[in-house]
């Protein structure tokens, strides 16, 4: 029995040392010796958890001091729904009668058109840039609530399955750029355009651009996993890319189509629908390459215990709660149209240090642009968000 006592404390001793290993494995993978990258361009789709990515790149850009390129003046966005162009960016370009070429920035990550040209002028080269995609259903069910009263396709009708019966009794591809949420928004975000028809030729000739113009694009549906992958390639510290969902409705402002309205959808949205079974399908290959089922568990694991953590450490309830309810302004999350897009109460007596982390993670994204617009810019006038002022 001696024996068998040694042989147990033998295997625990080996068990130990395996878990340590594994252990020390995730928490100094090879890559994070690497530089992390800091210069990094996000395009950011419309209703895609682009939100929480957002806040994911301003918390950094903040921490290690990197340049942002943000909106000029009173906007909140870079020139949507119109093309981007360099001077929707606030400081791009010098003035004087023989201004020099554009500023560049680190950071490019606010709402705007895809333009590559333009884009490049206040970009680095080895820049990295990314995106974000998600299920054009879903998508679309989202933008209904968000841009019921804004798109002029959506106001007059009553439902989204009701939109969806007959589209062109709403929708007018004349009617403005205000449209674009309606049909194929992804698509418009690239800088296509929304009302081409789907042919394979096209569809392909479009795809082949953005991937080898992007070097990952991200899915929504796989928002841990999109994550994990993403710091990855950035070397960055598991911490970086831990977040809170951002932007998100309540769940009684969230209409499911029904199976037919589904398929309708899908035909009306046919160019959102070939650009994300593309990109789901290149982001698993990607997924693989990279990492392993084994190490890919892991580190989704590790993401969500983090922030499980995080949310303890921070917040007041379990759950986001109704945004309207929620009594400081600086973290009162903006309205649209005819979703309650929920919020974070901090819990109270937290440490500043630990203050500081948590106001940041639950900042909504209005009043994290216009912080970092004052941080950046001191001596100009501070952004007005309308929407707290009465
Ligand atoms: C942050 O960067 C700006 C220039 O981008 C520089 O002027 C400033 O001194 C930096 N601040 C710190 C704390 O490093
Ligand atoms: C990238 O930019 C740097 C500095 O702006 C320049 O020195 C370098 O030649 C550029 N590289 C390429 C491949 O254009
Ligand atoms: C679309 O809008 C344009 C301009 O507002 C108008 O001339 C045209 O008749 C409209 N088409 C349809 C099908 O409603
Ligand atoms: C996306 O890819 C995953 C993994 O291959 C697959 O399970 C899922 O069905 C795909 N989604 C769609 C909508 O095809
Ligand atoms: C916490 O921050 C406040 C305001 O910035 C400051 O007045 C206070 O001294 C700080 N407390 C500690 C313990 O650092």
């Amino acid at each position: 029995s001696l024996w068998t006592i040694l042989l147990l404390v033998v295997l625990a001793v080996l068990l130990l040392v395996g878990v340590l290993h594994t252990h020390v494995k995730l928490l100094l993978p090879a890559e994070v010796e690497r530089p992390p990258v800091t210069n990094i361009m996000f395009l950011k789709t419309h209703k895609t958890a682009s939100s929480t990515v957002l806040n994911i790149l301003y918390r950094y850009a903040e921490m290690h001091n990197l340049s942002v390129a943000l909106p000029v003046g009173r906007s909140f966005h870079l020139g949507f729904p119109w093309l981007f162009v360099t001077r929707y960016v606030e400081g791009a370009l010098q003035a004087g009668p023989h201004p020099g070429p554009p500023r560049q920035f680190n950071i490019m990550c606010n709402h705007l058109r895809f333009n590559l040209p333009e884009v490049q002028k206040i970009m680095p080269n080895d820049t990295f840039y990314f995106s974000i995609l998600r299920h054009p259903v879903t998508q679309l069910e989202s933008s209904f609530i968000y841009y019921k009263n804004y798109a002029p396709a959506f106001r007059a009708a009553s439902s989204l399955e009701a939109f969806l019966k007959a589209p062109h009794r709403f929708y007018n591809s004349s009617a403005g750029l205000r449209n674009a949420y309606a049909r194929n928004s992804m698509w418009f975000d690239l800088g296509f355009n929304n009302d081409a028809a789907a042919d394979d030729a096209y569809v392909r000739a479009r795809l082949v651009e953005v991937e080898q113009r992007f070097q990952l694009v991200l899915i929504a549906e796989y928002f841990d996993e999109s994550m994990v992958l993403l710091r990855r390639l950035l070397h960055w510290q598991m911490d970086d890319v831990v977040a809170f969902r951002l932007n998100a409705r309540s769940p009684h402002s969230v209409v499911r189509l029904s199976p037919q309205g589904r398929e309708r959808a899908l035909s009306w949205s046919a160019l959102d629908w070939r650009l994300y079974l593309h990109f789901n399908h290149t982001f698993w290959t990607r997924v693989r390459a990279e990492l392993g089922p084994r190490r890919l568990r892991a580190e989704v694991e590790q993401l969500r215990a983090r922030r499980l953590e995080l949310q303890t450490l921070c917040l007041e309830d379990t759950a986001p709660r109704s945004g309207a309810s929620i009594a400081d302004p600086r973290l009162r999350p903006y309205q649209s149209g005819d979703a309650d897009i929920l919020g974070y109460v901090l819990r109270p007596g937290l440490d500043n240090a630990t203050l500081h982390l948590c106001q940041r993670m639950v900042m909504p994204e209005l009043q994290y642009v216009a912080r970092l617009y004052t941080l950046q810019f001191p001596q100009k006038p501070r952004k007005r968000i309308p929407f707290l002022e009465h």
